[in-house]
């Protein structure tokens, strides 16, 4: 077993996914769990009475595409492997969950097309809207029913770890589907771009990893 699959391996309990309604109930329970959010900030809040229904960590990549206008990288969505972590929640090793992923997973060959599987709960992709390309988190090929969400960012703010290479935490709120009504990103590790691009750079897909809370 290689190194990533032995941390995600807690997390295979959940596989053993009951048919229910959705929001689906993956490894433990999360209602009671709470998400560590800034007071100092008041971009990202979860809204009065919502509840968490899944906690997953992201493996994936940002996608980016070069202006030639500015010379600077655009965000051109993501794609990632979401791995359920609600098991871990209250655990010493749920502190550093998303690091500890993220250094396995730089050493790697991660093939995004066949991810590993234990743990593996859901895939988070951005998807065509009428606002252009919007985040969805899709548990329908793990769950064998309609389980997705699409969301419109509602708040965002630069990671707090302050490091330039961390991409931003956000948060979304449910344009479409039944899986959760408001959707965060945050703990974020890795997938900034760098700086600038000289002109014509080609696309790049730069590594990440997070937390996503659905509530
Ligand atoms: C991002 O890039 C990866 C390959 O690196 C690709 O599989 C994925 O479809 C891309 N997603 C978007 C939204 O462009």
């Amino acid at each position: 077993m290689n190194m990533l699959s032995a941390l995600l391996s807690v997390a295979a309990l959940s596989q053993l996914v009951a048919a229910s309604p959705t929001p689906p109930k993956f490894g433990c329970p999360t209602q009671d769990d709470v998400l560590q959010l800034s007071p100092w900030q008041s971009q990202l809040y979860v809204p009065p009475g919502e509840k968490p229904s899944a906690i997953v960590l992201g493996l994936g990549v940002q996608n980016y595409t070069c202006s030639s206008e500015t010379g600077l990288y655009v965000s051109a969505g993501a794609r990632a492997a979401l791995y359920d972590i609600s098991c871990q929640y209250g655990s010493p090793t749920f502190a550093t969950i998303v690091e500890d992923a993220f250094v396995q997973f730089d050493d790697e060959n991660f093939n995004l097309d066949s991810p590993p599987t234990s743990g593996l709960v859901g895939s988070y992709y951005f998807t065509t809207t009428e606002s252009g390309i919007s985040p969805e988190w899709d548990f329908s090929c793990y769950s064998g029913f309609a389980a997705f969400v699409i969301g419109s960012e509602v708040g965002r703010i630069p990671a707090p770890t302050g490091s330039p290479n961390d991409i931003d935490w956000v948060e979304w709120t449910n344009i479409d589907g039944g899986l959760a009504r408001t959707m965060f990103q945050v703990e974020t590790k890795g997938g900034q771009p760098p700086a600038y691009c000289p002109a014509g750079s080609p696309d790049i897909s730069v590594k990440y990893a997070a937390q996503y809370w659905l509530f």
